[in-house]
């Protein structure tokens, strides 16, 4: 459909914008900065697409945030221009790029209009799986009968399964049971969402992400998982006070249900675009070499069935620069 491919290539400039203004911050501490650079990035990056865009997932609501807020419109914004949902992650891995740390990675999605389910910023209980596994997984059944189930499915023991955990206190119950039950752990201090997109990709060594992280990533796990045909089950879990109201205004009526990545991300057409600020699993971070940097990307289409790894060098106009394979 036209919006695959009219945006796809643009989107995919919108991450790397962000991810280059993310990554030369790399190691200052300043998490914060890093996430208001990429913000800019991705916003002006944005400004001139041919779109109607309007922020579903964002960086929060108006109140808190100057922009890519929920609700705000994005893109060029001319009446012939196409209309569509936009989620954001400018900075996924905010810790992770002030510390140097692997995975940080900016991250869009963009769908037809309600394509994307409008979520509070609140946190999300998730099970996300690769397509092996899809739906063999619920969210509500014992941890031990989760495992023993993706390790049929991937015709192995549950001890050679690798599950991602975000290292967090309210993990340690979910933690006990994994290990109880037999299988690998990698605990992680930031990323789910980056971690979720590599248990749907064979050959990352990553089988299964479990617990509580953030909705709005949660949201935009689902979005790749469309394209990548893996497997998801969540339930957003308000913790502070207000959220329930605005789970409600926000269309959500059932606050106990279960989505699944397909409820999450209905959208007939989504375009999932991510690109890496520091190495991790699947991408490499932005690399600089003096007369020019080096990007590291994945783009999908859901319509079109299209995954792209991509490897972008951009030139900075020295007639004598050398490029490396
Ligand atoms: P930021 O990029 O906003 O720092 O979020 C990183 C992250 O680790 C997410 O990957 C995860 O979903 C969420 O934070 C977990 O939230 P919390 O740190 O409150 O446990």
């Amino acid at each position: 459909m036209a919006m695959e491919n009219l945006l796809s290539r643009e989107f995919l400039r919108v991450v790397e914008e962000a991810a280059i203004a993310a990554a030369r911050t790399m190691g200052q501490g300043d998490r914060h900065g890093a996430d208001r650079v990429a913000v800019e990035a991705m916003r002006s990056a944005m400004d001139s697409l041919p779109m109607r865009g309007t922020v579903v997932i964002g960086e929060g609501e108006r109140d808190e945030a100057p922009m890519l807020y929920i609700g705000e419109k994005v893109g060029r914004n001319q009446t012939d221009d196409i209309e569509v949902d936009i989620a954001v992650d400018p900075l996924e891995g905010t810790n992770l790029c002030a510390t140097g740390s692997p995975n940080a990675i900016a991250v869009l999605a963009a769908s037809n209009h309600g394509g994307l389910l409008h979520a509070p910023d609140c946190y999300m209980d998730k099970i996300v799986v690769g397509p092996a596994a899809k739906g063999a997984v619920h969210l509500d059944a014992p941890v031990a009968e989760n495992l023993k189930a993706i390790a049929a499915r991937l015709q192995r023991s549950v001890k050679d399964l690798v599950v991602i955990v975000l290292d967090r206190p309210r993990h340690e119950q979910l933690v006990e049971d994994i290990r109880r039950a037999g299988a690998r752990i990698r605990l992680i201090s930031d990323g789910d969402l980056s971690a979720g997109i590599s248990a749907a990709v064979r050959r990352t060594n990553v089988h299964a992400v479990m617990g509580i992280g953030g909705a709005p990533e949660g949201v935009l796990t689902a979005a790749a998982l469309r394209c990548l045909n893996g497997g998801m089950q969540a339930r957003l879990v308000p913790t502070k006070e207000g959220q329930e109201e605005r789970m409600k205004a926000m269309g959500i009526s059932d606050p106990k249900r279960i989505y699944t990545e397909r409820d999450l991300a209905p959208g007939p057409d989504i375009i999932f675009a991510a690109s890496g600020v520091t190495d991790g699993n699947l991408l490499r971070g932005v690399r600089f070499f003096g007369h020019g940097f080096r990007t590291n990307s994945l783009v999908m289409a859901l319509r079109d069935r299209m995954i792209r790894f991509v490897d972008t060098v951009r030139l900075d106009g020295a007639p004598d620069v050398v490029v490396e394979f």
